[in-house]
């Protein structure tokens, strides 16, 4: 039997419960630690997240059931729409003409977006923003650089030494919260920086500068300024090498987009990487180099990263990443040394040590190495990141070039997943890996069989199949033509 609609509907209405329209937000006390912003139901001498002693607080704070259910009854009738007639917004993006800038956000900065930038101390998070700030002045963009860190004579210095001096270029040194809200709110700027969130204090809460409960707070406010006005806005976080400060990772998900900085202190190059972007992918990188003028964009980092490549030695092997949409060739280094008294050492920089310990165990399985007393160290040369599983072929390459003290072809690009059983497994954009390495003047490609098979004939380089990695030792060491 089938029910008329309109029982159905009256079944329906009469089953839903009326609408909470009224309910009071009761205050209620609540303990916080101002170290590291754990919220607690009792108060503690020793506060159970962080450790520390004599840093929980009694506060009040509406609970945030009674908040939840206000909000609910503030919903007007028929704010539920089909997500057909929602009108779409044109989205608004500000171009730096940066371009590797532009690209690690995904095209541009986003009008009322939060974007929070990571990275080591003196990594050059000031250089980088301050030069991208430079570069919308130079397109009559007004813009704003708060810094909590440095004084405005220091913020001079530095832009003149990055040659963006500019009128609408404008600079505020300021850590106290409020004064740096009202700024933002106030300043009629296209994009602000405020430099860094630790720096900014409010003295509003009970506990320090820098900590959780400040830099939460902090943010919380910007976000709120940001969404209201127009500006778009930078936070920079800092994180320390073993990632002690929780701050910027508390904020992860309270911003539109995180961008981390990346790099070795001692090398010139530096990665800009998004983790996470509401506005656009977040797996673009864009990559520069620090000189004495300040950050240089490099708009073919294959070269950059193959640049100091020694030729002729064992446990080198180029592999293919695509980082994004980009192609990006880098070497990787095994060095295998043994045997060492017990279990070997495994070190690995660049790459996933998940993925090395699995292809040391295949490369033991299916080739008979015998790994398990060496020491072994791993690095994706120049600080680049090869976690994909297509740089598995490279990785157990440059493994077994080290390990058999074997010289692996040095026009020769491997890329390809490996599987369990041994087997070669095809991986994603195949062309773009083949044509970056066809660019850069390598002869010969050795990857998955699926992947040679599928690619398009031509280029002037040689495409070998591999289906096992038993076939890898004979395809390594071969001549190249
Ligand atoms: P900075 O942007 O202050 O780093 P962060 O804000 O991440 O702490 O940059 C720090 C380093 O960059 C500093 O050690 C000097 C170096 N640097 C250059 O090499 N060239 C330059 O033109 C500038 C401005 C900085
Ligand atoms: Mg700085």
């Amino acid at each position: 039997m089938r029910w008329p609609a309109e029982q159905v509907r009256r079944e329906l209405n009469s089953a839903i419960p009326p609408m909470i329209t009224e309910q009071k937000v009761k205050a209620e006390t609540v303990f916080v630690c101002t170290q590291c912003g754990r919220t607690l139901v009792k108060w503690m001498g020793r506060c159970p997240g962080c450790g520390e002693w004599n840093t929980v607080v009694e506060r009040d704070m509406p609970s945030v059931r009674s908040k939840a259910a206000l909000s609910l009854a503030q919903t007007e009738p028929g704010g539920v729409l089909p997500i057909t007639e929602i009108r779409g917004m044109p989205e608004a993006r500000l171009k730096t003409g940066m371009e590797e800038f532009d690209r690690a956000l995904g095209g541009g900065i986003v009008a009322r977006s939060l974007i929070l930038l990571g990275g080591d101390p003196g990594i050059g998070k000031s250089t980088l923003l301050m030069q991208a700030l430079g570069a919308l002045a130079r397109l009559n963009e007004r813009v704003l650089y708060i810094s909590g860190e440095e004084s405005p004579e220091q913020l001079k210095l530095r832009a003149d030494r990055l040659g963006i001096l500019a009128d609408n270029f404008l600079v505020l040194a300021e850590n106290r919260f409020e004064t740096v809200l009202s700024h933002i709110d106030e300043s009629q700027c296209s994009v602000v920086v405020v430099d860094s969130v630790q720096s900014i204090f409010s003295p509003s809460l009970d506990s320090a500068a820098g900590s959780v409960s400040q830099i939460r707070h902090v943010t919380a406010g910007i976000l709120d300024v940001v969404k209201r006005g127009a500006a778009a806005c930078f936070l920079v976080g800092h994180v320390t090498k073993d990632g002690v400060l929780a701050g910027p990772k508390v904020l992860e998900h309270m911003v539109d987009t995180v961008l981390s900085f990346e790099g070795e202190r001692s090398h010139p190059y530096r990665i800009l990487r998004a983790s996470k972007n509401r506005f656009g992918s977040s797996s673009e990188i864009g990559v520069f180099e620090m000189g004495d003028r300040g950050l240089q964009e490099v708009a073919n980092p294959s070269e950059l990263f193959l640049s100091e490549r020694p030729e002729g030695v064992s446990g080198s092997a180029v592999t293919a990443l695509v980082e994004g949409t980009r192609p990006i060739l880098a070497e990787i280094q095994a060095l295998v040394t043994g045997p060492a008294p017990g279990q070997g050492r495994r070190t690995c920089l660049g790459v996933d040590s998940q993925r090395l310990a699995l292809m040391i165990a295949v490369l033991e399985k299916k080739l008979g190495l015998a790994l398990a007393d060496q020491d072994i160290f791993l690095n994706a040369v120049g600080g680049v990141r090869a976690s994909e599983p297509a740089a598995d072929l490279a990785v157990a390459g440059a493994l077994l070039s080290s390990f058999m003290d074997r010289v692996a072809g040095s026009r020769t690009v491997l890329f390809g997943e490996v599987g369990l059983a041994g087997e070669a497994r095809r991986v994603s954009n195949a062309e773009g890996r083949i044509a970056e390495a066809a660019r850069l003047g390598f002869t010969r490609i050795i990857a998955p069989k699926a992947n040679v098979e599928a690619a398009a004939p031509g280029r002037g380089l040689k495409l070998v199949a591999i289906t096992h990695i038993k076939e890898l030792a004979s395809l390594l060491f071969q001549e190249e033509s």
